[in-house]
């Protein structure tokens, strides 16, 4: 299996990038941030309590979201392998993931981390606020407390995965097809 961990603030094209890679690759997208998205349309009963902390854009808690993930493994078995996209978003969402690939035979090969400035991120989700209708990139202060809440609770994990021989940074500027090229360099060389 090839399970690859897509990594970055929100607004560095994690969306965008596994789309290509799982068609180069073969695997599952198994992004939380849509899996939520959709619960939320459906009105289910995880839709209802996400959309209380997504439309602040804060973190929706880690039980619901580890369990969210295992429902999603196991409706996936016999996969090639996943691009985990928006998850782990907490020291703890790491630590499980690591376990419930461990209690499956397999585990992370690496981490690509899209590294995007601030004044960048700001003006692509204003952008993408246009084209879509996410409630949390509408208004600049969710943005920012989005970027925030990153920095803060999500880019520690950065360390979990250095310990692990598993970070690797990636330029996420330049055009799409200069950045799944960086990627794939990356993966060729952890897969
Ligand atoms: O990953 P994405 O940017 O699509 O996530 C959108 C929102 O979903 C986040 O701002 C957060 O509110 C919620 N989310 C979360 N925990 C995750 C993934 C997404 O709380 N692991
Ligand atoms: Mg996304």
């Amino acid at each position: 299996m090839l399970n690859i961990v897509i990594f970055g603030p929100p607004g560095s094209g994690k969306g965008t990038q596994s789309k290509n890679i799982i068609k180069k690759y073969n695997l599952i997208h198994l992004s939380t941030g849509d899996i939520l998205r959709n619960a939320i349309a459906k009105k289910t009963p995880l839709g209802i309590l996400a959309k209380r902390y997504m439309d602040k854009g804060e973190l929706v808690p880690d039980k619901d979201v580890i369990q969210m993930v295992i429902n999603n493994l196991d409706e996936n078995n016999d996969q090639n392998g996943f691009i985990f996209d928006g998850f782990p978003r907490t020291q703890n969402q790491a630590e499980f993931l690591k376990n419930l690939l461990k209690e499956r035979n397999t585990k992370i090969n690496v981490m690509v981390t899209l590294e995007v400035n601030h004044d960048e991120l700001v003006k692509r989700l204003i952008n993408r606020s246009k084209e879509t209708d996410r409630s949390d990139d509408k208004k600049v202060s969710i943005i920012e407390n989005r970027i925030n809440i990153y920095n803060k609770q999500t880019a520690p994990i950065i360390e979990f995965y250095k310990k692990e021989n598993k970070y690797q940074p990636v330029d996420g500027t330049g055009t799409v097809d200069e950045i799944v090229e960086r990627i794939c360099k990356i993966i060729n060389k952890y897969k």
